[in-house]
């Protein structure tokens, strides 16, 4: 059966579908979504996007992803990929035509939808709206200074990023150690966002010494009022 592939960025919900996206949307026969169960918030967000885009969604329960070796995470994102290769490839080489593959955000920034569907044949990408851009949009701000870089990188990173000269970066996947790292960056300004585009989205800047506290309270609430809670930092280093 010959078949197509579209990675469609859809940003932070349904208001950041691009007008190129829901051309996307209309040409694919079916929406294949990584399924974490019943339950699962993010796969509600896109099974609303392909009801008003009216394509099929078609859930594909995510493997389980072994995250209980430590010593070897590249292992285990290896062969979790393995397995998510071959969960897809069983439908679209099943049903033919055109899928589709909803990606949060844009597909270039954390996300394995690209280095997946690229085993499954040949794909074209359409962007979507970033947790970066909307971090920065809510802030009103550039997210560096004029001419100067930005380091995009992960909570997991962040202590070896800053011992090796890092000023100015966008923390993402940031967890509760990360939170903690905030105690020794005291004087270091802090721009938060949980759940950015979403009716529970909350906000937080200052210096970090100073705001720590309300960001775990933020997050907190934002976990609280929707289930679920991501968000991301700008972080930058004081001025000397
Ligand atoms: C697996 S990455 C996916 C990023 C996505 N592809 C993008 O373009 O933003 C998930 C991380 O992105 C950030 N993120 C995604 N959506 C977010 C949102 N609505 N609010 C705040 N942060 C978000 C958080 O740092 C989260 O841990």
């Amino acid at each position: 059966v010959s078949s197509a592939v579209r990675v469609i960025g859809f940003g932070m919900g349904p208001q950041h579908i691009t007008p190129e996206a829901a051309e996307a949307l209309r040409s694919c026969d079916y929406v294949v979504a990584a399924s974490k169960g019943a339950a699962d918030p993010l796969l509600a967000v896109r099974r609303t996007i392909c009801e008003a885009y009216g394509v099929e969604l078609v859930a594909v329960a995510d493997p389980e992803r072994d995250r209980m070796d430590p010593t070897d995470y590249a292992g285990a994102v290896r062969d979790w990929h393995d397995a998510r290769v071959e969960a897809y490839r069983a439908v679209v080489g099943a049903r033919g035509g055109t899928a589709g593959f909803l990606v949060w955000g844009d597909p270039s920034l954390y996300d394995s939808t690209i280095r997946i569907v690229a085993q499954l044949g040949d794909y074209d990408v359409v962007p979507g709206i970033s947790a970066p851009q909307l971090l920065a949009a809510r802030h009103r701000m550039v997210l560096h200074d004029v001419g100067a870089p930005v380091h995009v990188t992960t909570g997991r990173r962040l202590p070896d990023d800053i011992a090796a000269g890092q000023t100015n970066l966008v923390v993402m996947l940031p967890s509760e150690a990360t939170l903690g790292l905030l105690a020794d960056l005291a004087d270091w300004s802090i721009w938060w966002g949980a759940n950015l585009g979403a009716p529970s989205e909350q906000l937080v800047a200052g210096r970090a010494g100073d705001v720590h506290d309300a960001i775990r309270t933020a997050r907190t609430a934002a976990k609280a009022e929707a289930g679920w809670v991501m968000d991301l930092w700008l972080l930058r280093a004081p001025t000397r």
